[in-house]
């Protein structure tokens, strides 16, 4: 059986996710990809993963402290996948690309669409393939809510309403700087939504946006706070570490953002759907999380579920998800939801790894992650500017206001 070898740069916060959708796979039985070298900075953090990969899986891996030393190793591997800090997407996924592996890489594809484009070009001339990593869309609620609108369960889709609505005191690390993040939480966190969005709708043609910082400073040393109340609200949309609650009487050791905290869009889709996305870190008081699409006979409310034209709720979120198995082959399920596969991470895993081997096209291309990057981008471009923004333009660098500064001072 052919087998596909793998090296992973970058064994941090997500990667905790990433291992699990391997071992996943591994657990539903298959054995065509094997892991032969860990990379990340912080050797420690390799060396972790080596041994747990030699416990589950029962072989070895070699570790590097840099992909230029994994690069000029011995170790095979034909693909890699990167997870790692925006800034540094573009450096180290080119210096893979040049060395003719195949790339899949965390979103966002790059911290700018020009060092995305850098990438993309940079695929194409050594003939091997760049994929995103985009893995929100590949969950079986995400594929029923898509669904759902596409077989006219609301009607004709018309408003699209995104209250993105919390509060963040504590420090996230590199997430705080714009020369190495990029953007807040719209970029961040927002890419995923706005590819759910086009996923559903199809893509977004005009931005208008403005956007503010009304606190810089966040908190190196915190106590988080658990009441049942705030895991209640955290649950309520996705549970993402962006929103955990802290102390507020014990933040200590502060540090300076450079990045906005809020944002407000009217976001025009080319279909005519127009939407709202409000986004902020910046907000005390109540957690709102509501995202929701509302069309000419009913609506989709996330982790409701549908509404009918008289605002009864009809078909809940759950019964949406077994609906949507019902309404589908076997065949479109093996395919969306290989031997049962379930883990997000382990479903876009295992796309690039059967692309790879021919089995199948690629779903979300580097392409769809340009586009995606873009849309969250046009936000950060049309509060810089004052003015709408036109998504082609940012997609085509005419409009790169906001950008332009990262590019300078990262020399990209
Ligand atoms: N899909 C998702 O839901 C999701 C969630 C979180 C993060 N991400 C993305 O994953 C990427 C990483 O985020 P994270 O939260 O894991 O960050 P992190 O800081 O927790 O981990 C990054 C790791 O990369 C290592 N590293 C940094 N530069 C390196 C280099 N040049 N070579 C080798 N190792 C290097 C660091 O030592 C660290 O261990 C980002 O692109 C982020 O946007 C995606």
């Amino acid at each position: 059986m052919e087998t596909l070898k793998l090296a992973i740069v970058g064994c941090g916060e997500i990667f905790i996710s990433h291992w699990d959708g391997y071992v996943e796979q591994y657990e539903k039985g298959f054995r065509d990809f094997e892991i032969t070298a860990f990379c990340d900075l912080d050797i420690t953090r390799a060396e972790e993963y080596a041994q747990k990969y030699k416990e589950v899986f029962g072989k070895e891996a070699a570790v590097f402290k840099s992909v230029d030393e994994m690069l000029n190793s011995t170790v095979e591997f034909s693909a890699v996948s990167i997870q790692i800090p925006h800034n540094e997407h573009h450096i180290e996924s080119m210096k893979c690309l040049k060395a003719k592996k195949h790339v899949v890489i965390e979103k966002p594809l790059a911290i700018t669409l020009k060092a995305a484009r850098m990438m993309m070009d940079c695929a194409k001339e050594n003939g091997v393939t760049l994929k995103i990593m985009e893995d929100y869309r590949y969950a079986l609620s995400e594929r029923a809510a898509a669904w759902a609108v596409r077989s006219g369960l609301i009607g004709q889709p018309r408003v699209l309403n995104v209250m993105d609505i919390a509060l963040r005191q504590w420090s996230w690390d590199w997430r705080d700087e714009k020369y190495i993040a990029g953007g807040g939480w719209t970029l961040d966190g927002g890419i995923h939504f706005v590819d759910l969005w086009m996923n559903i709708l199809g893509g977004v043609k005009r931005v208008t946006a403005v956007s503010r910082c009304y606190d810089n400073i966040r908190y190196k040393k915190f106590i988080k706070k658990k009441t049942k109340a705030n895991e209640k609200a955290i649950s309520k949309y996705r549970k993402t570490r962006s929103i955990q609650f802290v102390e507020r009487e014990n933040l200590e050791d502060p540090v300076e953002s450079n990045l906005e905290d809020t944002t407000s869009a009217i976001l025009e889709f080319e279909n005519g759907v127009l939407g709202t996305w409000v986004v902020s870190r910046a907000a005390t008081g109540r957690l709102d999380r509501t995202f929701c699409l509302s069309g000419s006979e009913g609506s989709l409310l996330w982790k409701d579920g549908i509404y009918d034209y008289n605002n009864d709720l009809v078909i809940s979120w759950e019964e949406l998800q077994e609906e949507f198995l019902q309404n589908i082959t076997k065949e479109e399920e093996e395919f969306l939801f290989p031997h049962g596969l379930r883990k997000t991470m382990a479903l876009e895993q295992r796309e690039f790894i059967d692309f790879l081997f021919g089995r199948r096209e690629l779903e979300v291309t580097a392409e769809v992650g340009y586009r995606d990057l873009a849309v969250a981008y046009a936000v950060y471009e049309s509060a810089e500017l004052k003015q709408s923004v036109l998504v082609e333009d940012v997609m085509n660098l005419k409009v790169a206001n906001y950008q332009d500064d990262i590019n300078k001072v990262l020399e990209i």
